[in-house]
């Protein structure tokens, strides 16, 4: 295992948190016991094709049961943070109404075997799955979802605020939006500019909301939303392919946070943009868009080369994905690039923000269990160089206050369904039997010495 980081633990400071992130619908499983209700993920896993191999997020790492092994091996791998969410629907089984006693008596017991262990936690409150019985009312395309959002915040933070201090609203906004009400490949598999517009409008305003609602009934929160973020890269330096690298660049890094620093939606000159701007001014919203938050959470997997794309409807631009371009990448076509990452950061700490954390960074490689070991080189080549980033970026003056590794164990990757393995540890999906990846143990070494 090569150990020759080029940093220590203790370049990134003292209180530099350490952690890693899993999401409810990706590991919990127990997708219908204790009387939780549906999630959209369940009920889109159904259709045909839309989930690889058919897979389902039904069981998944069981970590509704295995949580208590899980967490010790957070533990034991040096980890000082913990990032989880909460399934919605295992509290609320139908969105909002009837509370369910059994899924926040779940809640309570991970928090507190968390902070037993002397495990920070991080709770995301939304991360992506949205109770299927609120998307049959229109889900995030309904301006309804404020109102739903807000009671399921208030259940939350009135529940776990007296233990939980850190809170994230919303996971990638822009993610949930897209994939899901534009191009259809995740949950709930919607199409089109006319659920995509609204759920843009209203994941904004939810993630403001969300945050006033923690800011209230939670004394001493620390509160941020996350957002995934990429470097834009025009292809050439053809003014086409720069203005289409442009627009990509408002969707993909500015869309949810500029709102939040009360900006309202970017105004740059695009078409989609003016659609927005007048739902937003229809609904006299704007001053709601906004929330102060403690700290923005970047995730970041690779840099985007945009060009410019007539064919395209309104955007006019398609990526040049990194295979065609024969650079470094994951198994998932994704660029490795840390040099941008190093960018990005410093980009993000330009924005008038408070604090930064990386709320998610990893990679996923084809790992081969060989003898029960996981030589996985790839994977802690990737951890230096990204993190050597980190530091550099926050040598340089950028407020990083913290650094989640994605993700603590293979998963269900979402559409990629158990295929897209981007865990330190190793999950055998037939037996659940966890084993720890060399990348785990690098990390062990990095944070405990040993
Ligand atoms: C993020 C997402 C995670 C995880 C990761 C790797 O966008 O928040 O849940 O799936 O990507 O693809």
């Amino acid at each position: 295992m090569n150990l020759q980081n080029g940093f220590t633990k203790t370049d990134f400071g003292n209180d530099f948190l350490w952690g890693v992130a899993i999401a409810a619908a990706q590991n919990e499983g127990a997708h219908n016991i204790d009387g939780r209700g549906l999630s959209i993920w369940d009920t889109f896993s159904r259709r045909k094709g839309k989930i690889k191999s058919g897979h389902k997020p039904y069981h998944a790492c069981d970590f509704y049961h295995r949580y208590k092994d899980d967490l010790l091996l957070v533990k034991g791998l040096g980890f000082n943070v913990f990032r989880f969410s909460i399934s919605w629907s295992r509290i609320l089984p139908e969105g909002i109404g009837k509370i369910n006693k059994e899924g926040i008596a779940f809640y309570h017991k991970l928090i507190d075997e968390c902070l037993a262990l002397g495990l920070v936690p991080f709770v995301t409150l939304y991360h992506w799955d949205l109770p299927a019985a609120l998307e049959k009312e229109g889900g995030w395309s309904s301006h309804l979802m404020i109102r739903w959002f807000g009671k399921y915040v208030t259940l939350c933070a009135e529940e776990f605020g007296s233990k939980v201090k850190n809170w994230i609203v919303l996971n990638e906004p822009f993610g949930f939006t897209s994939l899901g009400y534009m191009l259809g490949k995740h949950a709930p598999g919607k199409v089109g500019m006319r659920n995509f517009l609204p759920a843009i409008h209203n994941a904004a305003l939810a993630q403001a909301e969300g945050g006033r609602i923690l800011r209230k009934l939670v004394s001493n929160a620390y509160i941020g939303t996350t957002f995934s973020c990429s470097e834009i890269i025009p292809y050439t330096d053809k003014p086409a392919d720069i203005a289409a690298a442009a627009r990509i660049d408002i969707l993909m890094n500015r869309l949810f946070i500029e709102p939040a620093l009360g900006d309202g939606f970017p105004r740059d000159d695009f078409k989609f943009l003016e659609k927005l701007e007048l739902h937003n001014k229809a609904w006299k919203f704007t001053e709601r868009l906004t929330f102060r938050f403690d700290f923005i959470g970047i995730q970041n997997y690779f840099p985007v080369v945009v060009k410019y794309n007539p064919l395209i409807p309104v955007i006019q631009a398609s990526e040049v994905k990194a295979k065609s371009r024969n650079v470094p990448h994951t198994a998932m076509g994704w660029e490795i690039n840390p040099h941008s990452f190093y960018r990005l950061l410093k980009r993000f700490g330009d924005y008038n923000v408070k604090d930064i954390i990386i709320s998610e960074n990893g990679a996923m490689f084809k790992d081969e269990l060989i003898n029960g070991e996981i030589n996985d080189e790839r994977r802690i080549d990737y951890f230096q160089k990204y993190l050597a980033a980190v530091l550099h970026a926050k040598k340089e003056g950028v407020n990083i206050k913290g650094y989640f590794a994605w993700t603590l164990m293979d998963n269900f990757e979402w559409a990629e369904g158990y295929h897209a393995r981007f865990g330190l540890i190793h999950v055998d999906f037939k037996t659940q039997l966890r084993t720890i990846k060399n990348s785990g143990y690098w990390f062990r070494y990095l944070l405990n010495g040993r």
